[in-house]
């Protein structure tokens, strides 16, 4: 397998995740809407690299010409996304992501892997594995279940289908994320040396470094298709189950700041865990990375300003901004101008 088409491969994960495969030798696709900007401009001279701006609800067929694979990552990626507008989330994060693993199929791709969420879990009591009843909660996690379910039926002898339910992620991108908890926690640290915490910050999540769960869909890739044909795969480690408000005192410690406490939100005792066995098991695949490793990148680049906290780095927002704009500019646009 040489050739890989990444949806989504311009944002948080996904740009890193073609940064991995470039530097494996794989030639990339990146098929994205590019709602977040040009966040691959340091990767452009990579001859290895192609970038495709088009929507995974209609991009041709053309686009699977000469490809391999497909890492599946395009959606709107969290919950509060989701429930801007519900139906579009269904149509690009369930149908969407199906018909990107079916046009895949028929164009004689081999390889199909869907980016998707322990959130799907939603909350429980019992430590959660692949083969627990779910608990999606929201539109988000719905849409995750369902994409699982159309994918995964495609699988066939010659078409690999396999779907990975990533714990939330941390760590610098090119497209950066501060509406993830340790790198929302890690930017606060540097803006006003103190981190609040959602709730009393006894709930529990699992977590895992972008570097991480990007060489998870690497392993899937180039593992035996037997080890991983509709199969679910939870991404992350056992040891990174963690807790909010001893994640936020390991993080001030890493990070050298004192530890204040304070919190916001009403007590909510809602947790998940996560068992990371089966991946590791099958697989042999292991992290390598710690929330200390992730806090410290983050930290040292907003210190050395390569990373900054603009209005791209909070999702649901910038979606609500080029939503607004939206209709601003269809009011104000005249022969294609503003002015
Ligand atoms: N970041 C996390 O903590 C996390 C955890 C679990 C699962 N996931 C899943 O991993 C995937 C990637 O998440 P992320 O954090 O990189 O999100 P992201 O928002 O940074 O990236 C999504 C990318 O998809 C593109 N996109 C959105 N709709 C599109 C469409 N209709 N057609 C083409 N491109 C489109 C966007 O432009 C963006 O570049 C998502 O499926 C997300 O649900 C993320």
């Amino acid at each position: 397998m040489t050739h890989v088409l990444v949806t989504g491969g311009a944002g948080y994960i996904g740009s890193v995740l073609t940064g991995l495969l470039l530097e494996r030798g794989y030639e990339v696709t990146v098929l994205d809407r590019m709602f977040f900007g040009d966040t691959l401009a340091d990767l452009r001279n990579n001859q290895k690299l192609h970038v495709i701006q088009d929507d995974i609800r209609w991009c041709p067929d053309s686009v699977f010409k000469g490809i391999d694979a497909v890492c599946d990552l395009a959606a709107l990626s969290n919950d509060p996304a989701g429930e801007l507008n519900p139906e579009k989330t269904l149509e690009i994060n369930h149908e969407g992501r199906a018909r990107i693993c079916r046009i895949a199929k028929q164009a004689g791709v081999r390889r199909y892997v869907l980016a998707s969420s322990c959130s799907i879990y939603g909350f429980q009591d019992d430590v959660v594995d692949e083969t627990s009843a779910i608990n999606p909660l929201t539109t988000y996690a719905v849409a995750n279940r369902r994409a699982e379910e159309s994918t995964l039926g495609l699988a066939s002898k010659n078409y690999t289908v396999t779907a990975v339910r990533q714990a939330t992620v941390y760590g610098p991108s090119r497209r950066m994320r501060f509406d993830l908890a340790i790198n929302g926690m890690t930017l606060a640290l540097h803006k006003q040396g103190s981190v609040k915490i959602l709730r009393d910050g006894t709930q529990w999540r699992p977590m895992v470094h972008i570097r991480d769960t990007s060489r998870a869909f690497i392993t899937v890739l180039e593992a035996d298709p037997a080890a991983v044909n509709g199969e679910i795969f939870n991404v992350g480690s056992d040891d990174q189950n963690l807790q909010v408000q001893p994640l936020a005192q390991r993080l001030c410690h890493a990070l050298d700041m004192p530890y204040v406490e304070d919190w916001y939100g009403d007590p909510d005792h809602r947790s998940y865990q996560v068992s990371f066995k089966k991946i590791g098991e099958r697989l042999g695949y292991a992290t390598c990375e710690t929330p200390e490793i992730g806090a410290r990148e983050i930290f040292a680049a907003l210190r050395k300003g390569s990373l900054t906290d603009g209005p791209t780095t909070r999702t649901v927002e910038w979606y609500k901004s080029l939503m607004q704009w939206h209709r601003t500019l269809k009011d104000v646009v005249q022969r294609d101008v503003v002015l």
